[in-house]
């Protein structure tokens, strides 16, 4: 082939790679993509093939060289120049006040100190060496001075620049960061991994160690992995900025990741409320955090202040309530539920996990007991995360003793003695006592009278249940039966709150049709399938005829919802129960049908805050969502409305910050009552 024509496809080669690494960059450091994934595909086939047809032209910086390497036997040790330091905690704002007060001492200085305030993610440390803009090795931890060559799985991590953008960085650059596995992902393995029958990971930080610390980088490549970059090492043959911050600027500029959380902060308050926010949102974030490191922000006051053994004396972390802990099963109950399923519950040694103390933790079903293998007086990790029901993540097996007995599925229900079956091909077993069962009735009616379903005010489990077991009521429909009287009759009920709950009743009795789908319990007929059902429905009589075809041909709903739905209506027990609750004067209001002709609100985005003057928060949810509106639950700058009633608090302080519209209630009714 003429050189000519070679230097062509040579320069050709090269500008796709530029374009790909572009827009790489702009998709993975900027969160800004400029082209749809589809362009970058064309583009990445084009070079792909380029390749093939002219091998010789192979280079390793080559975005499409991230997989190549075989699979090795061992990881080769690498020492690190510069060692990769620790961080000492802080667990209060009193330890965190002490921190800074020692580093202004240090420093002779009053002036309150700038930090650099960043999540600490829970993951594992990382350190890349780039020369001259290419990617050379990266390395684990290990022990601070060495760590493990885990290159080839590094370079699989699409985020992670194979050559540094531009022209103008330091000749020897080692930059340090976190590799984690962000949550979305993390469930999506351990869901394959269940379908596969084989081991499931216990969080994401044990998925994304796991995946980094294979041998085979074909397996790596396949996990969802991702990085952000936090602090640099050796610096050669060139300068960074003077303040973490600008340095991390200018590091996102080379192509690296940088968190988007990251904020400069002043002093200990500043910390504190960076702390504070930053708690309140954990479990909106991507990727589990454990934690908050504050850098001190000046390269040169980080200077003064140095080092202490393993790690800095500018910088801390301020650590999060723990969301695991270790505790002991004293013993498993079973619960029977709305649809007679039987959860297996464990009774702990009480613990503090989370933020608040622990003494059940759901174990699902038999199949998760047998494969976490879990035995009553197991010691056992709990993890309790934001509101989610507290889990057992693992058993520690080098703790078990012989005293630990097995755990087994009663073949009666443990409330009404009905025989328990497990069908074919379903992980959970079921009372088959309906709603002779008083559990499952008791269930039944606590759903009915729930804030999302019925809002009855007032009516709570204790006494449901309590109303249930003197078998004053039996159905949702005897609700409507309940006198004053009767229930002033109940220990520690008094007339005025009898009274309040006759009239929450009372004041129940017009609801919207999707909240009555909703209310009376249909398998797996959620919040949102309600609403679908309601809005193609528009009335019960027309739900309660609608045949599987029909009910498939509705948005979200597979053969097995529509099943549910038809057996619903087939049991004559629960056609009677309908009538006699539309007979006690249940009105059910059919918004649906103006909503569909008539979207006022269509595809504007509502955040709802504070206390309504006569709506509940639940209301005017469904209002806005009946009227074509989204109802979100943070303000952003995609927000439209705030919807702001008294006591409104941080939401209507970030709404004026963004410039979003704020109105009232009476203005919400202004507005729905004009169309
Ligand atoms: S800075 C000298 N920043 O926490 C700087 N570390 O407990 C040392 N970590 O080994 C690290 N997020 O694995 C830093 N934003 C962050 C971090 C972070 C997580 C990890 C890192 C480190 C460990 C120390």
């Amino acid at each position: 082939m003429p050189a000519s024509i070679n230097h062509k496809i040579a320069s050709k080669i090269e500008q796709l790679r530029e374009q790909l690494r572009n827009h790489a960059w702009r998709y993975y450091v900027l969160d800004d993509p400029e082209v749809p994934d589809a362009e970058y595909d064309r583009l990445y086939r084009q070079l792909q093939q380029l390749e093939q047809a002219h091998p010789e032209l192979l280079s390793s910086d080559s975005p499409t060289q991230r997989v190549g390497a075989q699979p090795l036997t061992t990881f080769a040790q690498i020492h690190h120049q510069q060692p990769m330091l620790s961080l000492d905690n802080v667990f209060s704002e009193d330890e965190l006040t002490a921190f800074d007060r020692r580093a202004h001492e240090r420093l002779h200085s009053d002036a309150p100190i700038d930090y650099a305030a960043e999540p600490k993610l829970d993951g594992l440390a990382i350190s890349i060496r780039y020369e001259q803009g290419q990617l050379i090795y990266a390395a684990t931890r290990g022990d601070g001075n060495t760590g493990e060559n885990v290159t080839q799985n590094i370079r699989t991590i699409e985020s992670v620049p194979l050559k540094l953008l531009g022209d103008d960085f330091p000749k020897v650059l080692e930059v340090r960061g976190e590799v984690f596995m962000p949550k979305a992902g993390f469930e999506k393995l351990n869901q394959q991994a269940r379908r596969n029958g084989e081991k499931t990971f216990a969080n994401p930080r044990n998925a994304a160690a796991g995946s980094l610390r294979q041998l085979d980088p074909r397996i790596t490549a396949n996990r969802p992995l991702s990085w952000y970059c936090y602090a640099v090492g050796v610096v050669e043959g060139g300068q960074l900025a003077d303040t973490h911050s600008a340095m991390m600027q200018q590091l996102k500029q080379y192509g690296f990741p940088v968190c988007a959380e990251a904020q400069v902060v002043k002093g200990v308050a500043g910390c504190m409320a960076y702390y504070r926010q930053l708690l309140a949102r954990r479990e909106q974030l991507a990727y589990d955090i454990d934690g908050i490191v504050y850098k001190v922000n000046a390269i040169s006051q980080q200077q003064l202040l140095g080092f202490v053994a393993r790690a800095p004396r500018w910088a801390i972390a301020h650590k999060f309530p723990a969301q695991e802990e270790m505790t002991e099963i004293l013993d498993v109950d079973f619960q029977v539920g709305r649809t007679g399923a039987i959860t297996p519950v464990a009774r702990l040694k009480p613990v503090f996990v989370g933020g608040v103390t622990v003494k059940n933790a759901t174990l699902h079903n038999m199949d998760e007991i047998r494969r976490k293998d879990i035995h009553i007086g197991d010691r056992v990790i709990i993890r309790r995360a934001g509101d989610v029901i507290p889990e057992v993540v693992k058993v520690v097996i080098s703790r078990r003793t012989d005293r630990v007995r097995e755990v087994i599925m009663p073949t009666k229900c443990p409330v009404c003695g009905s025989v328990i079956e497990q069908l074919e091909g379903e992980a959970v077993a079921r009372c088959t006592g309906g709603l002779f069962c008083e559990a499952q009735r008791a269930q039944a009616i606590k759903h009915y009278a729930s804030r999302k379903a019925m809002d009855i005010d007032g009516l709570g489990n204790k006494l449901i249940e309590q109303l249930v077991a003197g078998n004053t009521i039996q159905t949702p429909a005897d609700l409507y039966t309940l006198s004053v009287s009767r229930l002033a009759s109940l220990d520690r009920m008094a007339e005025k709150s009898a009274q309040n709950i006759v009239n929450a009743i009372d004041n129940s009795k017009q609801p919207l049709l999707s909240r009555f789908i909703y209310a009376m319990g249909i398998r797996e007929v959620g919040e949102s399938t309600a609403r679908h059902l309601a809005e193609n429905l528009m009335s019960l009589d027309a739900l309660m005829q609608a045949d599987i075809e029909t009910l498939q041909a509705i948005q979200d709903i597979g053969p097995i919802v529509a099943q549910h739905i038809v057996t619903f209506f087939q049991q004559r027990h629960n056609r009677e129960v309908i009538n006699k609750i539309l007979a006690a004067g249940v009105v059910i209001q059919n918004p649906e049908k103006v909503a569909v002709d008539n979207q006022p609100l269509q595809s504007k985005t509502f955040v709802i805050t504070g206390t309504l003057p006569s709506l509940s928060r639940e209301q005017a949810k469904t209002l806005l969502l009946h009227a074509g509106a989204k109802v979100s639950g943070s303000v952003s700058s995609k927000t439209d409305y705030l919807l702001a009633g008294e006591k409104a608090g941080s939401k209507l302080t970030k709404a004026s910050l963004l410039g979003v519209t704020v109105i009232d209630e009476a203005t919400l009714k202004q507005w729905l009552a004009k169309d």
